[in-house]
């Protein structure tokens, strides 16, 4: 019988032949190569969907600090390398994906990812941060980030209470800063 499976791996201990996998998938999906992007993401959780054995759909969070406004940091699950094998798109894997990802995270107080699509994620309940992006450098400065930087959240279970047009930071970090 044909399945859709999901399989939670943190990124110290995937093998290597699957660590090859989710390269490959994600150099096919965004048509570009992702090494370099996805090796910045040192401690990282992947969700894997496999279909019928075969791997055909990521996604992976890395815990960062955001800060809205002076509130207090929450603990973030931020999600990156959302990705489904051309063929197997529009099946709903990604939505799944995103679903159990969400699940897994609870223990964070909130979620965030950068999105290719704001309407896409809308309809999966992630809402668009209005207010201004900004990175904190080193030395503790805010960098402000360019106007089309997007940042969706996600209410978790320990969501404070957020109000979406005010500032928003994260740390600085290797690659993609958002
Ligand atoms: C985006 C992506 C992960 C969706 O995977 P998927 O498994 O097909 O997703 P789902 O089946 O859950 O959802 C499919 C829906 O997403 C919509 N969708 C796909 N790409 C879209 C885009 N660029 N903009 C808006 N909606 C999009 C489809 O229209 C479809 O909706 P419909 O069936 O109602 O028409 C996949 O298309 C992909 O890997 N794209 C390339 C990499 C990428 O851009 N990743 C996202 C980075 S945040």
């Amino acid at each position: 019988m044909e399945q859709f499976n999901i399989k939670v791996l943190h990124s110290k201990l995937i093998p290597e032949i699957i660590r090859k996998d989710i390269v490959s998938l994600c150099n096919r999906a965004y048509e570009k190569d992702m090494q370099p992007i996805l090796e910045t993401f040192v401690d990282a959780t992947h969700v894997l969907g496999y279909y019928n054995d075969l791997l055909v759909c990521h996604a992976l969070w890395v815990t960062r600090y955001l800060q809205a406004g002076t509130n207090p940091m929450m603990r973030t699950a931020y999600v990156e390398a959302v990705a489904t094998d051309a063929p197997y798109r529009r099946r709903g894997f990604a939505s799944a994906i995103m679903k159990y990802t969400i699940r897994e995270v609870q223990d964070h107080e909130l979620a965030a990812l950068s999105p290719f699509s704001v309407e896409y994620y809308e309809r999966l309940g992630w809402e668009r941060w209005s207010g201004p992006l900004f990175i904190r450098t080193k030395e503790d400065k805010l960098m402000p980030c360019l106007d089309d930087e997007e940042v969706m959240i996600y209410r978790l279970s320990q969501t404070p209470i957020l109000d979406l047009n005010a500032p928003l930071s994260a740390e600085w970090r290797e690659g993609e800063l958002w």
